[in-house]
């Protein structure tokens, strides 16, 4: 279940959970996912970032990101380790259980992406080959839903980048993972390499941002600032920064 992966907590702040004027809340957020979140240096920075910062500003209140892996992300809400979930989170009716979710920001979908000259552009060309996909997402739903859960040739890393990387370096055959990833991917390791695709039964996902269940007072504030600033075209002016539409 969602709850049962884990590693341990890796806060650094005695803050989240806490409320009050001054509070500042708590983000984590798994930056090893360009251009959603990753690390520059010490700063955490991406589309993400940009769009929770600027609701923020417009909701009048004040967050702080925290890197923090996704194995285990959510059980950092349940556990007060931190506020909010920044991490290119599709809202899943799974994960509307056991978490609560501001208003979508983000519309992505699945993508498969191949080497040149396999040219696997279909979820039915995958079955008998060997696939790669970050542990615990969307990507893995998908793949899991096909081949089962105890598929030999479903390999799952615990990031988006080693999952890359092994295709890459041709220990698996395809990966399947979020578009605005692979595609930030491709671009920077050699577009022509690699050949994309999306199954014509991958779903619309969208992305939100995930408090503890029940926490309606954050959850609110959050959605106050989205609304403003899908009102005021700064999410629009976001989306161009990155490339997106
Ligand atoms: N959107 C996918 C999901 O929610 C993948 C998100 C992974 N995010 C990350 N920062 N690694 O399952």
């Amino acid at each position: 279940g969602l709850f049962t992966a884990g590693c341990g907590s890796t806060s650094t702040s005695s803050d989240a959970g806490k409320t009050g004027a001054d509070k500042v809340y708590v983000v984590g957020t798994d930056a090893s996912y360009a251009p959603f979140e990753s690390m520059n240096g010490e700063k955490i920075e991406g589309f993400d970032m940009d769009v929770l910062s600027a609701a923020a500003d417009a909701g009048g209140f004040k967050v702080q990101f925290q890197n923090t892996p996704w194995d285990g992300i959510f059980l950092t809400l349940k556990n007060n380790d931190r506020d909010i979930v920044a991490s290119a989170v599709t809202i899943t009716d799974d994960r509307k259980k056991e978490l609560d979710f501001s208003d979508p920001y983000f519309e992505a979908t699945q993508m498969i992406v191949s080497k040149k000259g396999a040219e696997l552009k279909t979820l039915a060309e995958l079955k008998d080959k060997k696939i790669a996909v970050q542990n615990g997402t969307t990507g893995d739903d998908v793949v899991t839903k096909m081949l089962g859960k105890d598929s030999p040739n479903i390999k799952r890393f615990e990031n988006m980048p080693l999952a890359l990387l092994e295709l890459k370096n041709g220990g698996v055959d395809a990966a399947v993972g979020d578009n605005g990833v692979v595609l930030e991917y491709t671009k920077n390791n050699g577009a022509g390499d690699f050949v994309t695709a999306v199954d014509s039964s991958f779903e619309k996902e969208y992305y939100g941002f995930a408090v503890k269940k029940g926490n309606t007072d954050l959850q609110t504030k959050i959605n106050d600032g989205l609304k403003k600033i899908k009102a005021n075209g700064k999410l629009d002016e976001i989306n161009a920064k990155y490339g997106f539409k």
